[in-house]
């Protein structure tokens, strides 16, 4: 896998002429993202060595290296899940090579299913910490001591002075922001009523189908990172109704401002 990453990355370096200092995987929510990036190169996933390509939505997705708040910054658009298949290496391997281009942060986004009975459809979520409920983890098999240590600490996954500042940053542009912890499980199946249930006794606010994995393999390098959510839908009591694809992009696209707003702003003040 070294091999992979490494000659991966040399790939990509051969293709850019500015080294990314922050990684941001645009998640649900931060599509709209691109479009405030001052773009300086694009390279199709198909064009990567070694790198997944993504099967699900019909069109594969693309590292954009550009500028954004004034910070040299490389943005997936299109991440891997892993209910499509991949495996968890595959999934997290467009981090690995990330870490090796020299990012120093990593920025995610993703859409989640509020459980916490004080939130509303459309709310943002500071992710403050994840339990991981995927059947797997990233990091099982040997360890790479040239990635990381065999037994990582995660007692702070999300970077705790980023979200102060996140914080701030949406205060001072009067975006209401939540706060709270993310369970990340398969999917593709949204939860049932028990499930929901389940994931609230178990100590989480939302629950979702990606991020975690990510970002266990970015505290593996130790790299600090910050995660916001999307609540698209209620897997609260009494207001769970049916959940489409279709109702949580659309959630989601409402939303979308708020969040491009916040994580445009907070690069300023890294
Ligand atoms: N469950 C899991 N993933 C999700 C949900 C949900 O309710 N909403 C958006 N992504």
């Amino acid at each position: 896998m070294l091999d992979q990453i490494k000659s991966t990355a040399t790939y990509i370096q051969s293709k850019i002429t500015t080294q990314p200092e922050i990684g941001i995987i645009l998640g649900t929510g931060l599509g709209g993202l691109v479009k405030e990036i001052n773009i300086k190169h694009t390279i199709p996933y198909e064009e990567i060595p070694n790198f997944p390509v993504s099967t699900v939505e019909g069109h594969s997705g693309k590292l954009i290296f550009g500028e954004l708040g004034g910070k040299n910054v490389v943005a997936m658009q299109g991440r891997f899940h892993y209910y499509e298949g991949y495996n968890m290496q595959q999934v997290t391997f467009p981090v690995r090579v990330m870490k090796f281009l020299g990012i120093q942060k990593l920025f995610v986004s993703n859409a989640s299913g509020g459980v916490n009975p004080n939130f509303e459809i459309g709310d943002l979520m500071i992710i403050n910490d994840h339990i991981n409920f995927f059947p797997s983890n990233p990091l099982i098999g040997k360890n790479l001591a040239e990635l990381g240590p065999r037994f990582p600490d995660m007692s702070e996954a999300y970077n705790k002075e980023i979200i102060v500042k996140a914080k701030k940053v949406a205060a001072a542009n009067n975006i209401k922001v939540q706060e709270g912890v993310y369970l990340g499980l398969s999917g593709p199946t949204f939860e049932t009523p028990a499930e929901y249930r389940m994931v609230k006794i178990l100590g989480a606010d939302a629950v979702g189908m990606s991020t975690v994995p990510e970002v266990i393999v970015a505290r593996h390098m130790n790299i600090p990172c910050f995660a916001m959510s999307i609540i698209t839908d209620l897997g609260v009591e009494g207001k769970i109704v049916e959940v489409t694809h279709e109702d949580v992009q659309h959630v989601a696209a409402q939303a979308e401002k708020k969040m491009t707003l916040i994580m445009k702003e907070l690069m300023k003040e890294l």
